[in-house]
């Protein structure tokens, strides 16, 4: 016991002395490691495979320049018993920090539980878990946006466009019959928005009549079979599409090309997220507009976490939203420069 006091006693001068001389040094000998263990819902989803990519780049220009990163990224193919078993797994690799897209953002209990029991934090982002539930740690974070916000700005991109151009009322009623392409129905970015898009675009004074609200998934084809079925139902009385994001307004385009019809007796489409393939049908006027959701914001806050978490240095908010942003063909060419 003794001993150890002695050597204990002993290492804590080195370690003094090393920090009075060796100010200089302090970046090569320092031991700033992290490894990061992220698990996302599932990978066939567009815009989550793109604010990775731009994470890992993210990773590679740390502002902790003596930070070294490593990142496991698995995909939970849509079970959360999957996941629930992924995290186990990357807490056993030794990951100091976990970044956990919920395949269902209700349920993470178990997930919460074994990173406490082992001490490492969880940053939690994209599918918002319920307040309720990141209160059970203080070191649970979350990085997102703000679905609300997304869906008016939808609205206020469509009721624009559908003020300034008569065309879009093709029958001539005096109301613009519109279809709605929904996401998951248990996510927070699917009714917020489609709500929020449709009040919007009411409020702006336009009439509004509802033919017929699907759900797709997030899933392009799955948009584009929905879409066929609307079609061949409806034939041409839509007149707007709005889809709570790119990949599925992506989708309602395929089907209207399948369909062979020619782009004047297409309906207006909206999209939210602004991924790569959206921005390009934006740029072709294939679609009439989007909505950035900030994943290069998105990655960077979530980078800037897991630094903080890596060096010992408080996060200052728990919940980190990034704004939206409309883009239009005006304003595309400062997002397909990113
Ligand atoms: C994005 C969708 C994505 C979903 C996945 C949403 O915020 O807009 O494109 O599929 O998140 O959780
Ligand atoms: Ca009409």
């Amino acid at each position: 016991m003794r001993k150890k006091k002695k050597w204990l006693v002993g290492m804590l001068v080195i370690v003094n002395v090393f920090l009075l001389f060796g100010c200089g040094k302090r970046q090569e000998t320092r031991e700033d490691k992290v490894h990061i263990g992220v698990t996302y819902y599932n990978q066939s989803d567009t815009f989550l495979n793109e604010l990775l990519a731009q994470f890992k780049e993210q990773l590679k220009n740390p502002e902790h320049e003596e930070l070294e990163a490593t990142v496991t990224i698995l995909d939970a193919a849509g079970s959360q018993r999957t996941q629930d078993d992924q995290v186990k797994e990357l807490i056993d690799m030794g990951c100091d920090v976990l970044c956990v897209n919920l395949v269902d953002r209700a349920d993470p209990s178990e997930i919460i539980d074994l990173a406490r029991d082992h001490d490492v934090p969880i940053i939690f982002f994209n599918r918002e878990p319920v307040e309720e539930d990141l209160r059970q740690w203080d070191e649970l974070y979350y990085v997102g946006a703000e679905a609300k916000q997304s869906g008016v700005m939808q609205g206020e991109l469509a009721a624009e466009v559908i003020q300034k151009n008569t065309q879009i009322d093709k029958n001539r009623d005096g109301k613009i019959q519109y279809v709605v392409l929904e996401g998951e129905a248990g996510h927070q970015d699917s009714i917020i928005r489609t709500g929020n898009a449709v009040d919007t675009i009411k409020n702006s004074g336009i009439e509004l009549e509802k033919l017929s609200y699907q759900i797709a998934n997030w899933n392009r084809v799955q948009a584009q079979n929905r879409m066929e079925q609307l079609i061949s139902q409806y034939q041409n009385k839509i007149e707007l599409v709005l889809a709570n994001n790119d990949d599925m307004a992506l989708g309602a385009i395929d089907a209207y090309k399948k369909a062979n019809y020619t782009e004047s007796a297409w309906p207006v489409f909206f999209g939210i997220d602004g991924t790569d393939a959206g921005l390009r049908a934006l740029a072709d006027s294939e679609l009439s507009g989007t909505v950035y959701n900030d994943k290069e914001g998105q990655a960077k806050a979530m980078a800037k976490m897991v630094e903080a978490i890596g060096t010992d240095e408080e996060i200052a908010e728990k919940y980190v939203y990034l704004p939206y942003i409309k883009v239009t063909s005006e304003n595309i060419g400062e997002f397909l420069e990113k």
